[in-house]
């Protein structure tokens, strides 16, 4: 786990935002002041059992007295938004670390978002900084339906007339291609679940954007249910040690209980911290973290697995 600082924050409001989001506003409880954070930047929640869940901040970041993020409850989940949903009632302490940015906002001319439910807590921030500064941007905001979006009227109030919603229970399905076709200068964000980032890769690809220009935060692992892991060896180039993977491990845990020091944070494919290089080997990659260019030679070991056999840069 990445050493962080974790500060003990206080709810300060908490109130559902949708049915099924919970818009967290905390506090520290002595500090006039949070530490600072940009737009798109994300903070990890620990929980008791000490696993932590990263949330993107979505308040104001020139607001420094408070933070706010939003949880969605995953009925289906493994438990984490049920736990946030059910304790984390004003007054109640949250173990919340210093934020980390890594969905930055681009050097661009033009600025194209695509929004989908909860994905909408980087967007918002992002969003409130670049119309700010007068930037030229589009955002694209897919959810069910107008009671199901969370943060609506937040995002309206910062993208003015910039904003095309998309219910699909309304009649109004996104529509991938309306991300249009690429223009120099252009940047395209993309937040959401799996299956929307990949939607919106393959429409921004067959419109003529480059694979640099686009930028995704997933929201949900895209891990493949029927997915049938199987063991295979890990090499460290390093050493030339060789380990074994079984099949009910991950590579992370592997590497970890044969002492190799290894970052991490949400351990679904999702944050990328945990990420190393490969030099060798067929790579199946299961995470949403790294982009398709930069697969050839990097891993995310804590859901990606290897065919037979793969050379690590560690
Ligand atoms: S720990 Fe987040 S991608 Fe591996």
């Amino acid at each position: 786990m990445t050493a962080r600082i974790v500060m003990k924050l206080k709810v300060k409001a908490a109130r559902l935002a949708t049915p099924s989001v919970l818009h967290l506003t905390l506090v520290h409880p002595t500090r006039p002041a949070l530490p600072a954070w940009e737009p798109g930047a994300h903070v990890d929640l620990r929980l008791p059992d000490g696993k932590i869940r990263q949330y993107s901040l979505c308040g104001d970041p020139q607001d420094l007295s408070a933070y706010e993020i939003a949880v969605k409850r995953e009925d289906a989940g493994r438990g984490a938004s049920l736990w946030a949903h059910q304790a984390l009632v004003e007054g109640a302490t949250a173990h919340v670390s210093a934020p980390r940015n890594n969905f930055p906002i681009r050097e661009a001319t033009r600025h194209v978002f695509v929004l989908g439910g909860i994905g909408v807590t980087p967007g918002l921030s992002m969003v409130r900084k670049l119309r700010a500064e007068g930037a030229h941007v589009a955002v694209h905001f897919c959810a069910r339906s107008a009671a199901e979006a969370p943060l609506l009227a937040e995002l309206s109030a910062a993208c003015g007339d910039r904003l095309a919603t998309w219910f699909s229970s309304e009649g109004r399905r996104f529509d991938p291609a309306a991300v249009g076709p690429y223009a120099a200068g252009s940047v395209l964000y993309v937040c959401g679940p799996g299956r929307l980032l990949q939607a919106v890769r393959d429409a921004a690809g067959a419109l003529g954007w480059p694979d640099e220009s686009v930028h995704a935060e997933a929201f949900q692992a895209t891990l493949d249910e029927n997915f049938k892991p199987e063991p295979f060896e890990a090499k460290l180039a390093s050493t030339g040690a060789t380990l074994h993977v079984p099949a009910d491990r991950s590579l992370l845990d592997v590497l970890r209980e044969h002492g190799v020091t290894m970052p991490s944070s949400c351990e679904l494919g999702v944050c990328g911290s945990c990420v190393c290089g490969y030099t060798e080997g067929v790579v199946i990659h299961r995470d949403a973290a790294i982009s398709t260019a930069d697969r050839q030679d990097r891993i995310a070991p804590c859901v990606s697995r290897a065919r037979v056999s793969v050379t690590l840069d560690l």
